[in-house]
């Protein structure tokens, strides 16, 4: 049996286990919750996946051979336009014509693109399937798997329709990151770093030691870099399943860094965890700039990102952006403007210190997005 480590979330009777470890997928069955392992040969199991994953589909599809009343399997492109109203209907034309019905299970297997999608499509169809996420991306498998927040993008912005629908069960097998490019690697790693950042400075400065080999997929470092920020992120949303205040927390950084994937239009001149990367030393630079967090500890934080070769600054973008400081801050506003609210932030005390506030000056905010679009 190969080690693996189990992360549980704790939601009353929407509890489940996040298996992370290495061939996990060999062995799928066994991460299977019993009541529905227990009863899958009267279930119609629906492999729902991103199809630059199939290899590992493959191995999941021959670990459930035999076990179910039927398996299907569907692929979409790997990317964001898959999370789509398109793609959407076209993932519930595929149930409903090979007859889902409520015994049926629906496996999403690949990054938080297919992992969003599925699990929404999985909300509604049949007024709503257990699903089950096999995330294959480190961002996916540190963060979109878990939580349950599942959705599509529209013409409006990203993740605008959605719900809130946990998994059964997350398998979070390593070995499929061997294949994941390596920006989409790091993209990842920004947001495991963030889980340090929030409230966790021994998990910072342990990623401080063993941040590179994490990178470098060493296993042990890989798992625990995995089992500290599911569980950072599987204690935040115990806490606050449906985001009415610690959840917010989840999104330091993450303020500045839309506001940088909006400019970069999601051409992929940008990845996600990229504009998070630049997006927590913008929050940190603020905090600093309101007296609130040392500068030392803004040192310490870009002397990390710099180390593991990740963006740090807005002018690292290329092409470069055309937009001016104003400009983002207008992209960070979208409709709150127009809805007479104010941007909400995640700022700091210092490393592992992390708050909520509104209460920001708009003139602070545009010198630190100038500073980053220049690069000081
Ligand atoms: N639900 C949440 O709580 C939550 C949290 C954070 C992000 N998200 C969402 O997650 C999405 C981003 O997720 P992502 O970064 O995983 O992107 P992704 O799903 O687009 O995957 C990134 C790229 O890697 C490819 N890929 C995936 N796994 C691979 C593998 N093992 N080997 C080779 N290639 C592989 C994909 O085809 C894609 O091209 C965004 O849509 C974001 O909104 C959701
Ligand atoms: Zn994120």
């Amino acid at each position: 049996m190969p080690k693996i480590t189990e992360v549980k979330l704790d939601l009353a009777e929407r509890s489940y286990s996040i298996h992370i470890g290495k061939s996990l997928l060999e062995n799928a069955l066994d991460y299977i919750p019993a009541d529905l392992r227990d009863t899958l040969s009267d279930r119609k199991v629906f492999i729902l996946y991103d199809k630059n994953v199939y290899p590992y589909v493959q191995v999941l599809d021959e670990a459930l051979a035999g076990k179910a009343q039927d398996i299907k399997t569907y692929a979409v492109k790997g990317g964001e336009p898959s999370k789509s109203y398109n793609v959407f209907q076209e993932c519930l034309d595929w149930l409903l014509e090979n007859k889902v019905n409520r015994q049926s299970i629906l496996i999403a297997v690949g990054g938080g693109v297919v992992g969003d999608l599925g699990g929404f499509v999985a909300s509604v169809a049949m007024r709503g399937i257990p699903y089950i996420q096999v995330p294959t991306t480190l961002l996916s498998q540190v963060d979109s798997s878990v939580g349950g927040k599942t959705g599509i993008n529209t013409n409006q912005g990203k993740n605008l329709v959605g719900s809130f629908y946990q998994p059964k069960a997350v398998i979070c097998d390593i070995g499929t990151l061997g294949t994941l490019p390596e920006r989409e690697l790091k993209s990842g790693y920004a947001e495991v770093v963030k889980y340090g950042l929030i409230n966790d400075l021994p998990f910072f400065e342990w990623l401080e030691e063993n941040g590179e080999k994490v990178l470098a997929l060493e296993e042990e470092a890989l798992t625990h870099a995995i089992k500290t920020s599911c569980e950072a992120k599987a204690s935040i949303v115990a806490e606050d399943e449906y985001e009415g205040g610690t959840r917010a927390l989840l999104n330091l950084g993450h303020t500045f860094g839309h506001a940088l994937e909006a400019a970069a239009g999601y051409d992929g001149r940008l990845l996600h965890g990229e504009g998070v990367s630049i997006g927590m030393l913008m929050a940190f630079d603020l905090s600093m700039k309101m007296g609130l967090c040392p500068q030392e500890d803004i040192s310490r934080l870009e002397a990390h990102l710099t180390k593991c070769n990740m963006l740090t600054k807005a002018n690292e973008i290329k092409p470069n952006l055309k937009h001016s400081a104003e400009d983002l801050l207008e992209l960070m506003q979208g409709d709150k403007k127009m809805l007479g609210a104010k941007i909400g932030f995640i700022l700091t005390h210092g490393i592992g210190q992390a708050f909520q506030t509104t209460d920001v000056n708009e003139e602070d905010v545009v010198k630190v997005v100038k500073n980053s679009l220049e690069g000081f």
